[in-house]
């Protein structure tokens, strides 16, 4: 969730975003945004998945699981289901999203966002939940897509990671919690 970013240099073939079975995932990837194999394991066995895969197996590679593409990009979703209260939908965290780092800013992890938001609003869900670092560049990222700031866990990162998370020189401690509401899910209209 907090690496920093190099420069792209890979060929991007054509690809598209579909449903992902989160036994597929490709660890390095879901290890690039939350390097806590542990939490990673917590999360994803009961989780929504999206990929950004390649839309054509290449010629010369290895044959993969159904036949298709690399998958290049991720996201996982879970449910917030201490968020139901009344039997209505519940709220949704994107736990993860990740790109193969050569193929960053190519405009895959927007369009994996998008799917992500489109995908909560149409369960019904009253707001779309994540969690990241005070810092960097992952806050625009979040908020050109409409997220706020709506809270802060001071020492997260200290106290459920064992490793430390260091982006420009700067030690990741607190997590911001970012909101995107779906208010036309709410009951309040
Ligand atoms: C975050 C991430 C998925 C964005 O994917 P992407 O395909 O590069 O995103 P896009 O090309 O659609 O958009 C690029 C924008 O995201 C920003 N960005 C978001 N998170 C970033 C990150 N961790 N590092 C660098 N840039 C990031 C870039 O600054 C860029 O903004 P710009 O257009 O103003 O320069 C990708 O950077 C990534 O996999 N990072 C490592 C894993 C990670 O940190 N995931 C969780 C973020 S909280």
């Amino acid at each position: 969730m907090i690496r920093g970013m190099k420069a792209s240099t890979a060929p991007l073939a054509a690809w598209h975003i579909e449903p992902l079975n989160p036994a597929e995932a490709p660890w390095p990837l879901l290890l690039s945004a939350d390097p806590s194999r542990e939490k990673v394991r917590g999360y994803l066995a009961g989780s929504t998945c999206f990929a950004a895969r390649e839309s054509f197996q290449r010629e010369g590679q290895p044959p993969r699981p159904g036949g298709r593409g690399e998958v290049l990009g991720l996201c996982v979703l879970v449910a917030l289901r201490a968020s139901v209260e009344d039997g209505s939908p519940p709220a949704w965290e994107l736990m993860n999203i990740a790109v193969t780092e050569t193929l960053h800013n190519r405009g895959l992890g927007t369009a994996l966002l998008r799917r992500a938001i489109e995908w909560a609003r149409s369960q019904g869900a009253p707001r779309l939940e994540v969690g990241t670092g005070t810092f960097g560049d992952q806050l625009v990222f979040y908020q050109r897509a409409g997220f706020r700031v709506t809270g802060i866990k001071r020492d997260f990162f200290l106290k459920h990671y064992t490793t430390q998370l260091w982006e420009r020189g700067v030690q990741h401690r607190d997590m911001l919690r970012l909101t995107l509401n779906f208010p036309s899910n709410s009951s309040g209209g």
